[in-house]
């Protein structure tokens, strides 16, 4: 008869609790694991296009807006964040934590093809000095899916251009703001870019691409492709130049500031092999070997995580019936942060920094439930040896979720859409209470 791990593992231990001594060594495999380090870096993420408002010169903007767009609904004002950065800084600060993530909207700072605006790079001067000045670590993504409309209308990541121009930005915008920024990354996500496709229903693809179009016939130009897109004509042509930009974002970014830790934000599930012969590797080498074996060189990956997969030889097998589900319907599983991180360390072989985790769900107290269980096991992992710099929580607060618009809620804080005041969900306070609780010397 066959044994699973499972058994296997059930088995032992109950030979060991036969014996006084092996009691002992069980014990200490069970036992929770100790603090995180005095330096880890605890944060909160949030992205510009997201939360900042009117965010007019951008790609989605424009989609958003267009007849026959696919979003369920414009990003508007969003959370007014363009105004009120200080209010969110401080709702961090609030929580104990150490950092803040937040990313450059490239169509503020470079609205025309070469035309950077001095004024939008001060806004974010000031943001990353003001995040300082109240001892939050400024972790800046130079470009969270959003290109400027000019960039998507030449093609966007298609464009055999688009790395020496998204160069060119970062180049910009590291001269003006390297000095004060932590950790930066150069893209959010870039794996999957043109990869979805094979992940999600047809009829969402189909959407995206009638919108493309919509786009590019208001335009004029033979093609729109925002930075976002779920379609893509030629997946292997977009992730071939994502990957040179990255190469030479970070080039541009270092040249500036050679002691600047850079690195990739990678969208990562925890790949799980149901049996042998199973899909798993074949899809880790699909969705993110190329990446991971990039980030080789750089100084850190950038993990997010939201879900695990369980993958049978034929496709990925359901969840568990009595699984908790986030608002999509997918399992929300507390030991998936952990399986990602392993994987991108196993594979990138430097350290790990969450730059997102958490859970899009109306009932929080999966939220609060999750947290506290994923850093647990995060902790175990970094106490197996896998080096992990800090973690992220996506997000500081409600905002718009891309086509799901403000429907799908990821936040610590809620979001009144009228009067942009942000309250803290009691999973926020969970958050602040675990770091308190489980950090050295705190
Ligand atoms: C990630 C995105 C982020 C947010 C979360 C829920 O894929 O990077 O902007 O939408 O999902």
């Amino acid at each position: 008869m066959a044994i699973d791990r499972r058994t296997f593992v059930a088995a032992t231990t109950a030979g060991l609790a036969m014996s006084a001594a092996p009691r002992a060594m069980a014990k200490a495999v069970k036992a929770p694991p100790g603090p995180f380090p005095a330096d880890f870096i605890w944060g909160a993420a949030t992205a510009g296009h997201q939360v900042e408002g009117n965010n007019i010169n951008a790609d989605c903007w424009l989609l958003e807006n267009v007849k026959g767009t696919a979003y369920s609904e414009p990003s508007g004002d969003a959370a007014n964040s363009f105004e009120l950065w200080r209010t969110d800084l401080e709702l961090a600060k609030n929580l104990g934590l150490n950092a803040c993530r937040f990313s450059l909207e490239w169509a503020r700072i470079e609205p025309e093809p070469g035309q950077f605006s001095v004024a939008m790079l001060d806004h974010y001067k000031r943001i990353i000095e003001g995040a300082r000045a109240m001892g939050l670590r400024p972790i800046v993504t130079f470009n969270h899916f959003t290109t400027p409309i000019w960039f998507a209308a030449r093609g966007g990541w298609m464009n055999d251009e688009a790395p020496q121009l998204f160069a060119r930005f970062c180049d910009k915008a590291a001269r003006h703001l390297a000095a004060g920024i932590d950790h930066a990354t150069t893209l959010n996500e870039p794996n999957l870019a043109g990869l979805l496709q094979l992940l999600l229903p047809s009829g969402l693809l189909e959407a995206d691409k009638a919108m493309a179009a919509a786009a590019a016939a208001k335009l004029g130009v033979p093609a729109f492709l925002a930075g976002n897109a779920i379609y893509q004509p030629d997946p292997v042509k977009v992730q071939a130049n994502l990957r040179a930009g990255h190469t030479a974002g970070k080039a541009a970014i270092k040249a500036v500031r050679g002691d600047l830790p850079v690195g990739v934000s990678l969208a990562m599930l925890d790949d799980q092999a149901a049996e042998p012969g199973s899909l798993r590797d074949a899809m880790r080498e699909k969705l993110y070997n190329a990446w991971l074996r990039l980030a080789q060189t750089d100084d850190f990956v950038g993990v997010q995580n939201y879900e695990r997969s369980i993958w049978g030889k034929k496709g990925k097998l359901d969840p568990p019936a009595d699984a908790r589900r986030n608002i999509m319907g997918a399992e929300v599983y507390p030991a998936s942060l952990a399986g990602a991180v392993r994987y991108a360390y196993e594979v990138a072989k430097v350290p790990v920094m969450v730059t997102e985790h958490g859970v899009g769900t109306d009932d929080d107290t999966i939220r609060a439930w999750l947290i506290p269980e994923a850093l647990t096991h995060l902790k175990t992992a970094m106490d197996e040896g896998v080096p992990v710099k800090g973690y992220c929580h996506w997000s500081l607060i409600d905002n718009f979720e891309w086509g799901f618009g403000y429907k799908f809620h990821y936040g610590l804080h809620t979001l009144d859409r009228q009067t942009f005041a942000r309250t803290p969900k009691p999973s926020a306070l969970v958050y602040r209470d675990y770091i308190k609780s489980h950090t050295a010397g705190a």
